[in-house]
C-alpha cells in the first residue's frame, strides 16, 4: 500500500505512569458524566447571559438546587465554569463550545462520543473480554438502531475535513469521469457523498443506510445544495441488490464494525456494483506495526467494537490491503487525516465483470421524497 502523506504520531503521554496516573484513568469517566449532564440539563444555556447563582440555574431549568449547586461545583472544578461570589459565570471554552445557538457549539457531540449506548455497553466490558463481543442484544448492528440517527444529524461537523481530503484525492479523477455515478454505503449523516458531490457538479450520489437514517441524510443533502443530485436507498448493505454500476462506491467508518471475512464480502459487494476502472473509497483507523501507545485512539476505537460489534475491530493497514487485493481492487493508497487518527483509502476496481447500463436498486428499496426517481 502506498501512504501519500506522513504524519507525526507519539505516545498520548510521556514518562512514567505513577499511581497518579492510574488514578486519572479510574476517574476519567466521571468528567465524562459531569460534562454530559450539564449539556443534558442546559446549564451552559442558563449561563449565557452571564454570571448566576446555583439556585437561578435550578430555577430556570427545573432543576433541584442542592443536585444544582453540587453540579455547578462539578462543572467549576472541571474549568468549564468559574465561581464569582456567589454565582457562576462560563469559561471562555464553555461560552463558545457547549453554549446552545453558538457558531461553534459542539455539545452534541455528547451524543455522539458519550451516548447513553456506548456508556451502558462499556460498563460491560469485562463480559464482552471473556465472551469475545458485543453483550448487548441491541448494538450497533442492530436494524434501524436509534443511536445511529444521533450520530447522523450530529456527527458530520467532525466529519468534514475527512469528506473534503477525500473529494480533493478523488478529484482530478473523479473531474473527467463522466457520468459520475457514486454509491455511498451506510451513508450515515452522508457527508462523504455530498461534499464529493458539491465539488463535482455532474456527480450524482446514491446514498445507502437503514431507514431511520436516511431522513437525516436527505436533510443535509438539501442543506449542502445537492438534493437534487441523490437518491436514497434503504435497508440492509449485505442484502440489498445495490445496482449500479457505480463509478465510485464510499464506505465510510464501516469496515471496523465486521471481522476481516465479513468486511472482505461487503467489498466483493462493492465490487460487483462498480465499472472496471471505478474508485473505492474507505474511510476508517487503522493500525500499523506501531506499539499501540503510538495509536491509541485506533486501539481504544477497537474496545468499542468489541463492546458493540459481535466481531469487529480496528483493521490493520496490511489487511485492507488484502481485503482490497481479494475483492478485486489494485494500487492501494493510504491517506492520513491531518490532525484526526483517521485514514482515506482508495483503491481502483480492476476485475472486469458489470454491465455497462445503469440499474436502479428494486423499487420499494428506494426511498426518495423530492428526488427525481428517473434514471439519470
Ligand atoms: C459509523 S456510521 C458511519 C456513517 C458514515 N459512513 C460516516 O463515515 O460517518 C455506520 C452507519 O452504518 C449504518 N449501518 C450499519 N449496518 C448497516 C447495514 N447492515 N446496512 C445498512 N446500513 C448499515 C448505520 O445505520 C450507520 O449510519
Amino acid at each position: 500500500m502506498t501512504t501519500r502523506s506522513t504524519e507525526a504520531s507519539g505516545p498520548p503521554s510521556g514518562g512514567q505512569l505513577g499511581p497518579a496516573g492510574i488514578f486519572d484513568m479510574l476517574l476519567a469517566y466521571k468528567n465524562t458524566a459531569v460534562l454530559s449532564a450539564g449539556i443534558e440539563l442546559g446549564v451552559f444555556d442558563a449561563l449565557a447571559a452571564g454570571a448566576t447563582t446555583s439556585s437561578e440555574v435550578a430555577k430556570r431549568q427545573r432543576l433541584d438546587p442542592r443536585g444544582a449547586k453540587l453540579l455547578l461545583n462539578g462543572l467549576a472544578a472541571l474549568g468549564l465554569l468559574q465561581p464569582e461570589d456567589h454565582a457562576y459565570r462560563l469559561s471562555a471554552a464553555a461560552e463558545k463550545f457547549l453554549v446552545r445557538g453558538s457558531p461553534s457549539y459542539i455539545g452534541d457531540m455528547a451524543k455522539v462520543m458519550a451516548s447513553k449506548w456506548e456508556w451502558e455497553a462499556l460498563g460491560k466490558l469485562p463480559e464482552a473480554v471473556r465472551h469475545g463481543g458485543t453483550v448487548t442484544a441491541e448494538n450497533a448492528e442492530t436494524p434501524d438502531y436509534p443511536y445511529w440517527q444521533d450520530f447522523a444529524a450530529h456527527a458530520g461537523a467532525v466529519a468534514a475535513p475527512t469528506a473534503e481530503l477525500m473529494a480533493d484525492v478523488l478529484g482530478p479523477w473523479a473531474s473527467r469521469r463522466e457520468p459520475l455515478h457514486v454509491l455511498d454505503v451506510a451513508c450515515g449523516h452522508g457527508l462523504y457523498g455530498y461534499t464529493l458531490a458539491r465539488q463535482q457538479p455532474h456527480a450524482r450520489i446514491w446514498s445507502l443506510d437503514w431507514p431511520n437514517v436516511l431522513p437525516l441524510a436527505r436533510e443535509r443533502a438539501i442543506r449542502m445544495g445537492v438534493g437534487d443530485r441523490i437518491t436514497t436507498i434503504a435497508g440492509d448493505m449485505f442484502e440489498l441488490d445495490l445496482g449500479g454500476p457505480y463509478d465510485v462506491v464510499m464506505i465510510t467508518n464501516v469496515l471496523h464494525h465486521f471481522s476481516e471475512r465479513r468486511a472482505s464480502e461487503l467489498l466483493r459487494r462493492a465490487a460487483g456494483s462498480m465499472t472496471d476502472d471505478g474508485r473505492i473509497a474507505l474511510v476508517g483507523f487503522t493500525i500499523s506495526d506501531a506499539p499501540p501507545a503510538a495509536e491509541a485512539a485506533a486501539h481504544l476505537f477497537s474496545i468499542l467494537m468489541l463492546i458493540w460489534t459481535s466481531e469487529g475491530e480496528v483493521h490493520t493497514e496490511s489487511a485492507y490491503e488484502r481485503m482490497l487485493v481479494g475483492a478485486g481492487f489494485s494500487d492501494v493508497t493510504l491517506h492520513p487525516v491531518p490532525a484526526l487518527p483517521l485514514r482515506v483509502i482508495i483503491a481502483r476496481r480492476t476485475a472486469a465483470g458489470s454491465s455497462a447500463e445503469l440499474v436502479e436498486p428494486p423499487s420499494g428499496l428506494v426511498v426518495e421524497p423530492g428526488s427525481p426517481a428517473q434514471k439519470p
